[in-house]
């Protein structure tokens, strides 16, 4: 069989069992199972596949099939430009996050510590720590995702340190820039109507928060009220529908404003602590 006849066949089959964009998913598989870049394709479509790789395409393109997301077969998403290890342990990075980062990075260009806040595979902090001279701090409940993380940061060569705490509970008062987040945000009572792929593959701690997903909200953005210098940027990613809501949750802060990604959903809510904030009450024992 040909790199084209498998393309077309595989591509065929996926549309078949409702995959979206079954052409690009299985450029993306027989890449896989070929080990190259998926530009090889267009310069060598009538090569013979080996019998070992028309095995491993046939189970991925099963396996994808089966609901398995194509990124946890391939084991790899791209983010900014460049490619994350990702796998179940993480949320597999979106290409709307990427207006969180840029809008980080445009507001902030000279920020010197900045905590990425729920890490997941470190697709944030590990772009901001190189495309900024920031101190990128990324932290997370899930050991399991700070290992993926970690993992990002070494292969990328990004300077990012790792904590695990329970949001911002393991930063000190007021120092830090920039707060960044994309929190879970689905509500409880949505589980049900999600993709399946989405669902049953990616962790219920990165997706739910709450009855109506602003749990992690809740709990967040007080967090970053504490650790913020005055003057300091919180920027979180929104679900939709969920502006309002953040925002009010975020009132104590100045400078509000809501950036609506390419889709036009309201996705990023910006916002500053005073920057003539009174210091905390010193406590004495
Ligand atoms: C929506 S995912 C975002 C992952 C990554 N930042 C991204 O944008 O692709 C949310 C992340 O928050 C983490 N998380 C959930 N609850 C947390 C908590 N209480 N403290 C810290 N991180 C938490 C999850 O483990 C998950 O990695």
């Amino acid at each position: 069989m040909t790199i084209r006849t498998a393309l077309s066949q595989g591509a065929a089959l996926l549309e078949q069992g409702g995959v979206d964009s079954p052409k690009f998913t299985a450029e993306l598989l027989l890449a896989c199972a070929l080990r190259c870049e998926r530009v090889y394709f267009f310069a060598h479509p009538e090569q013979e596949l080996r019998e070992g790789e028309q095995l491993h395409y046939g189970r991925y393109l099963h396996e994808r099939l089966q609901g398995r997301p194509a990124q946890h077969i391939t084991r790899r998403q791209e983010f900014y430009g460049r490619e994350f290890r990702v796998g179940p342990e993480v949320l597999i990075p979106r290409p709307e996050t990427e207006l969180l980062v840029e809008t980080v990075l445009k507001l902030r260009p000279g920020a010197r510590i900045i905590v990425d806040a729920g890490t997941g595979s470190g697709a944030i902090a590990v772009t901001l720590a190189l495309e900024s001279k920031a101190h990128v701090m990324a932290v997370d409940f899930s050991r399991a995702a700070l290992g993926v993380a970690a993992a990002n940061a070494y292969r990328l060569d990004a300077r990012v340190g790792f904590m695990q705490s329970d949001w911002l509970a393991a930063i000190a008062s007021e120092s830090v820039d920039v707060v960044v987040s994309n929190p879970p945000y689905i509500a409880e009572t949505d589980r049900a109507t999600l993709q399946p792929e989405v669902r049953d593959h990616e962790p219920a701690m990165a997706l739910f928060a709450g009855a109506d997903g602003l749990d992690a909200y809740r709990k967040l953005i007080p967090d970053a009220w504490r650790v913020l210098r005055p003057g300091g940027l919180l920027a979180l990613e929104l679900g939709f529908g969920q502006a309002e809501a953040v925002a009010a949750l975020a009132s104590n802060f100045t400078e509000r404003q809501i950036l609506a990604d390419l889709a036009s959903i309201e996705r990023v809510l910006l916002c500053q602590k005073p920057a003539d904030c009174a210091p905390p009450e010193l406590r004495l024992p």
